[in-house]
């Protein structure tokens, strides 16, 4: 009989929906249901805040990697992290490209610079790089290899939004940089993608790219694109949420530093390490059991918080050369990205919203003392 599960991983954080009724009910009476004025405002606000040029709005994050690899016409090979969502190599795989796996460092737990220079063959055009639970990479390292060998950089910024590196908010680095707005991340539309660049000509093609592959006359298919617009629904509660960025990602680094406090000095319990010039979102609260030293794994310790009502995800699991849908890659990369296959059987993400209690986060690391104390 499965438990009662009472601290559910994530509860998305809303604003109170008197904040969004005017806008939903707006949007009914007008009949312009998708890419309309909410679009644009959640576009002009994320650019704001984001300090960039351009905003394009997505139905997701998945959809605006796919068109943001093809308005970019990367080909050959692009490196990325095996510790990463899905999503980021779906998109390379989507535009048949080849996905080069490499490693990442295990204090920040972002992809490595140095397993990216080694990566690097005359067929790479890209490297695709992750604001990791919130936690932007070493970008000016990234951005010189990329220099050093004439290669695209681009983020899959899904979980970074409000993340900054060196006082920069995220979203203006590299080529193009995606967020998502889906139920798990700071910000939440239900369902949506934000893709931001300075380049103009960039925009206007994912522009069109989100509308088919529609040229300017309306008519003509210019590219092969997707309908990836986003509803007027999903921008008006996106952009509720968007006014409260600062409060709930505050709140949600006021409770990482909590738990890092509560669960301190416990045997074989270590944390993502927060450089000083990085600033993360606070998406998600992970820690890493070194099972040996802590006399329990992470499978089991999620096994015994579960039993407890607290559910608990291992996270990144597998490693993302390590999926089915990915044999190909896993037998290749055998040995070849140690770090990752670690992380990946010992990361452990806790309840984090962005309006959990402080009182919810001590019981739940009170346990998490208990079972391995
Ligand atoms: C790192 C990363 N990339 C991509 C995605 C995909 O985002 P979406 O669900 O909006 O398509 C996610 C979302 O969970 C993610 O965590």
């Amino acid at each position: 009989m499965s438990k009662e599960i009472r601290y559910p991983i994530i509860r998305p954080t809303l604003p109170d929906f008197s904040e969004v009724e005017g806008d939903l009910r707006a949007i009914w009476e007008s009949g312009m249901l998708t890419t309309s004025r909410m679009v644009r405002a959640l576009e002009a606000q994320t650019a704001e805040i984001c300090g960039v040029e351009h905003c394009v709005a997505m139905a997701n994050c998945t959809s605006g990697l796919v068109l943001a690899v093809k308005a970019l016409g990367l080909t050959g090979e692009v490196i990325l992290p095996a510790f990463t969502f899905a999503a980021t190599g779906h998109a390379l795989i989507w535009n048949d490209i080849e996905p080069v796996f490499v490693d990442c460092d295990p204090g920040t737990y972002t992809i490595d610079p140095e397993s990216v220079r080694a990566a690097i063959t005359e067929r790479t055009s890209a490297i695709i790089a992750v604001h990791l639970f919130g936690l932007p990479p070493d970008i000016d390292a990234l951005q010189a290899i990329a220099d050093e060998h004439g290669v695209t950089l681009m983020f899959d910024a899904a979980q970074g939004l409000g993340a900054t590196y060196k006082g920069q908010p995220v979203g203006g680095f590299g080529a193009v940089e995606v967020f998502s707005m889906s139920p798990t991340k700071v910000i939440t539309a239900c369902e949506g993608g934000l893709v931001t660049t300075n380049d103009g000509e960039l925009a206007q093609v994912m522009r069109q790219m989100r509308d088919y592959g529609k040229g300017l006359d309306g008519y003509d298919m210019a590219f092969i694109g997707l309908n990836a617009r986003q509803s007027e629904f999903h921008a008006a509660v996106g952009l509720a949420g968007l006014r409260h960025l600062g409060d709930y990602m505050g709140h949600r680094l006021e409770m990482i530093a909590l738990y890092r406090e509560l669960l301190a000095g416990l045997d074989g319990v270590t944390f993502q390490e927060f450089p000083e010039e990085r600033t993360t979102s606070g998406n998600y609260m992970v820690m890493r059991i070194d099972g040996e030293a802590a006399k329990m794994s992470r499978d089991a310790l999620y096994d015994a918080l579960m039993e407890r009502g607290i559910q608990t995800k291992k996270y990144f699991y597998p490693a993302l050369h390590r999926h089915s849908a990915y044999a190909e890659w896993g037998a290749r990369y055998e040995g070849r990205v140690p770090e990752s296959e670690r992380l990946s059987h010992e990361g452990l993400a806790v309840p984090l919203y962005g309006h959990i209690a402080p009182e919810e986060c001590e019981e739940i690391a009170a346990t998490v003392r208990e079972l391995l104390g």
